[in-house]
């Protein structure tokens, strides 16, 4: 469904994305793992139609249509929805203002502030909290219901779990297991492999703007010597 190719993203003149090419299949969980600097968010970005990066060349097709050019609000129309870095809350709205702004608190069809609730019932125990009083586990679960609000068919999610306690990456990571169950496709950026292997079908390993390594999850699980050489993890 997505398909990315020899992608070459700039910040200005620094050449950050080499030729990286990936995809993601319907219903899929792809992980791209790197460390810190290596350019996932980039590649997030460059997806989303987000600035800066550039873009110099390369495609970004989705359903066999470019993507490339297309303005961010555009490409969310397409079904494609971002979990940014940081979650990019606004401190001062609600939770119920984050998850109506896109669409109605009134709304019926897809996803609905109810059916986020269902899935996250402490965000409907805070409902009327403001953005800067959640705990970083909410703020996390509040990141990703505001992406459902557009009822996504693929979710780019970058490092949803950064900085949380480890009982709420797993929960986050039940979270991305039950999308996928509701035929959702996800591309997770990650920094560990042993999370990533958690919930993702395949993976690829970025490092310094190019992808080193690729794999099937169930086969890297049985021998990840070589991906933990790349995260510098030994
Ligand atoms: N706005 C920017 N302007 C210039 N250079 C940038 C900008 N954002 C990122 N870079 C550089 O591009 C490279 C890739 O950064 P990127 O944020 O994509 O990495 P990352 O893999 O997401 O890292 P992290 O895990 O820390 O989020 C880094 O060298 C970074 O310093
Ligand atoms: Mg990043």
């Amino acid at each position: 469904m997505l398909e990315v190719r020899d992608l070459q993203s700039y910040y200005g003149d620094a050449h950050v994305i080499h030729g990286v090419s990936l995809n993601v299949a319907a219903g899929e969980v792809v992980a791209l793992l790197g460390r810190n600097g290596m350019g996932k968010t980039t590649i997030i970005r460059s997806i989303m139609g987000l600035t800066p990066p550039h873009v110099r060349s390369g495609s970004v097709r989705w359903k066999g249509q470019d993507l490339l050019g297309l303005r961010p609000h555009d490409i969310a129309a397409r079904k494609i929805a971002i979990v940014p870095q940081g979650r990019r809350l606004f401190p001062s709205l609600t939770v119920t203002e984050h998850l109506t702004m896109l669409k109605s608190a009134r709304a019926t069809e897809g996803w609905t502030m109810e059916k986020v609730f269902g899935l996250f019932p402490r965000l409907a125990e805070r409902r009327h909290h403001r953005g800067g009083q959640l705990s970083g586990g909410e703020r996390g679960m509040l990141a990703v219901g505001r992406a459902l609000m557009i009822d996504p068919e693929l979710i780019l999610m970058d490092e949803p779990s950064e900085g949380l306690a480890p009982v709420m990456v797993q929960h986050l990571e039940d979270i991305v297991l039950s999308l996928k169950k509701e035929g959702l496709s996800i591309l997770l950026v990650e920094q560990n492999l042993y999370s990533a292997l958690a919930v993702a079908d395949r993976v690829y390993v970025l490092d310094t703007g190019r992808i080193v390594s690729e794999g099937v999850g169930k086969e890297i699980s049985e021998n990840p010597e070589q991906l933990l050489e790349h995260l510098g993890v030994h």
